[in-house]
């Protein structure tokens, strides 16, 4: 077997080992299952990549060091920078991830083009060489805008930039002169190749992949990160046609295809037009300002009465959001859950799709903390059930709850789906101030007569839940079932 041949049929098995994780990640019960097929996945491509790199150099030894530098270099790096991040620093960092593909991408652009202007046109001719230009072109302009497009979806999710929309004005124009003046420079450096349309598509991608996601906000931010994630996709597929290598396509296009047909999923359950995010926000006009104060009063409450309230409630429903992640308060929530439960109490959790700051951020912290899987539902499963439900307590959730998204056609979140949690009879806010959530917009939910804010950390207020429905359950002799581990 030939060094080429032994590859193509470990980019086969890789490709198939990808294929099988993208359907284990897809369900709660299979996701470690689908982990476990990536990770496999990954190492067999490398495996193969790094035969055939060592079989093609001419300097086998040094190919070997550079290597074999490369490898340690960056599986230390990804290594510490997994071990240290936290559950909610996920987001920005998948969107700096993003951007190294991006970048890739470019410098895998720019190493092609000089290549083949060292090489005298390195060996293509006529319609090859004119397609080889092209895909240079392609391929540097898909990477540079993931690139910069990454970087402020990075600095927006951690908030070092603010998330509210940039409005430029003639914004679309911008974006649609970007485009126009990418598609005249590739056929000018199909026709001509030079340095200078190579030089002026970067620069116009740099631009564009910036503006675009600049000029999304706060609220559609979900879509723009599964969006990326789909451009880093095609970005690899890019490179991948540039350097010949199969397995960068297929997996390329299998990362695009996933990632958009996500951003879709993720338009129609937040009501948005998937063309519009996808162009930087078209036809999204700059927010009204959604209402800020002059909202009436607020009612608190503290965590001993919220104890008696659901020891007297037969339904409860929890709808967390990004703080139950901040605070990391899934331990002590999961705890509130099994000693409600071993009460008696139907305890069921409402998921609304864009909760926290990444897809799945709830449903996996859930999971983390060992919440049986069959009392998570989704919102559509839940939003019906609100109405008979006894008590709702939301953990520093905000914007997923807020009843201006039905109600304020003003609003920046105007139109997107939340849970209708005001109709259950009580209401509980877990939270540590009045601010608003992530889309910078006032909460009426905070004013309604049934609903009591808990001010302080949602994990020190529910283990104070906890242990003053100890208390409780010691002062009544109620007896309290096991709790299930
Ligand atoms: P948010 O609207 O962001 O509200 C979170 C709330 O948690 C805040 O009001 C905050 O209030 C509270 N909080 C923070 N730390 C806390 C702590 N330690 N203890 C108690 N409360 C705490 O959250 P959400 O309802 O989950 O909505 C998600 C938002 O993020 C949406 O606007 C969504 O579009 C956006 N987003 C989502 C994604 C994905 S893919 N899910 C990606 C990017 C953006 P205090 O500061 O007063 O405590």
């Amino acid at each position: 077997m030939t060094a080429a041949s032994i590859s193509t049929a470990a980019y086969l098995v890789a490709a198939l080992l990808f294929i099988l994780s993208l359907a284990g990640l897809s369900k709660h019960e299979t996701a470690r299952q689908g982990w476990t097929y990536g990770v496999a996945g990954m190492v067999v491509a490398l495996a193969a990549t790094i035969q055939l790199t060592l079989h093609e150099s001419s300097v086998r030894g040094s190919t070997a060091l550079v290597l074999a530098i490369s490898l340690v270099v960056g599986a230390a790096i990804g290594l510490w920078r997994a071990r240290v991040v936290r559950m909610t620093g996920m987001p920005e960092l998948i969107a700096l991830l993003h951007s190294f593909v991006g970048l890739a991408a470019v410098l895998v652009g720019w190493a092609s083009y000089i290549e083949v202007e060292r090489n005298g046109e390195g060996g293509f001719s006529g319609t090859l060489l004119s397609i080889h230009h092209a895909e240079v072109s392609l391929g540097i302009f898909i990477g540079a805008v993931t690139f910069t497009g990454s970087i402020v979806a990075n600095l927006k999710l951690s908030a070092r930039i603010k998330s509210a929309p940039l409005v430029l004005p003639g914004k679309n124009l911008l974006n649609l002169g970007a485009l126009l003046a990418f598609v005249v420079l590739t056929v000018v450096f199909v026709a001509e190749p030079a340095l200078w349309p190579v030089i002026a598509v970067t620069a116009i991608a740099l631009l564009f992949g910036w503006h675009l996601v600049a000029s999304i906000g706060g609220g559609d931010m979900p879509v723009v990160v599964s969006m990326l994630n789909s451009y880093s996709g095609w970005a690899a597929a890019a490179s991948g046609f540039l350097l010949d290598n199969d397995l960068l396509i297929v997996v390329g296009a299998l990362v695009g295809s996933s990632g958009a047909y996500l951003s879709y999923i993720m338009c129609k359950a937040m009501n948005r037009s998937f063309v519009s995010v996808i162009a930087g926000g078209f036809g999204i006009e700059a927010p009204a300002g959604g209402g800020d104060g002059g909202q009436g009063e607020h009612r608190e409450t503290n965590a001993d009465e919220t104890a008696e309230l659901l020891a007297g409630a037969s339904r409860v429903v929890i709808t967390p959001g990004y703080g139950m992640a901040v605070a990391q308060a899934q331990y002590p929530v999961a705890e509130l859950t099994r000693t409600l439960r071993a009460r008696g109490v139907d305890v069921r959790f409402g998921i609304h799709p864009v909760a926290g700051r990444l897809p799945g951020h709830m449903n996996v912290l859930l999971a983390e903390a060992k919440v049986p899987y069959d009392i998570v539902l989704e919102m559509d499963e839940i939003n019906d059930d609100f109405a008979t439900t006894d008590v709702v307590l939301v953990i520093g959730a905000n914007d997923t709850v807020n009843p201006a998204a039905m109600d304020d056609p003003g609003s920046p979140i105007a139109g997107m789906p939340v849970l209708r949690v005001w109709e259950a009879a009580n209401v509980v806010v877990f939270k540590r101030s009045m601010a608003s959530g992530y889309a910078g917009v006032q909460n009426p939910l905070f004013f309604r007569e049934n609903t009591a804010m808990l001010f302080g950390d949602a994990k020190t207020r529910s283990d104070e839940i906890v242990a003053s429905l100890a208390s409780l359950a010691a002062l009544s002799g109620t007896r309290v079932a096991p709790v299930p581990a």
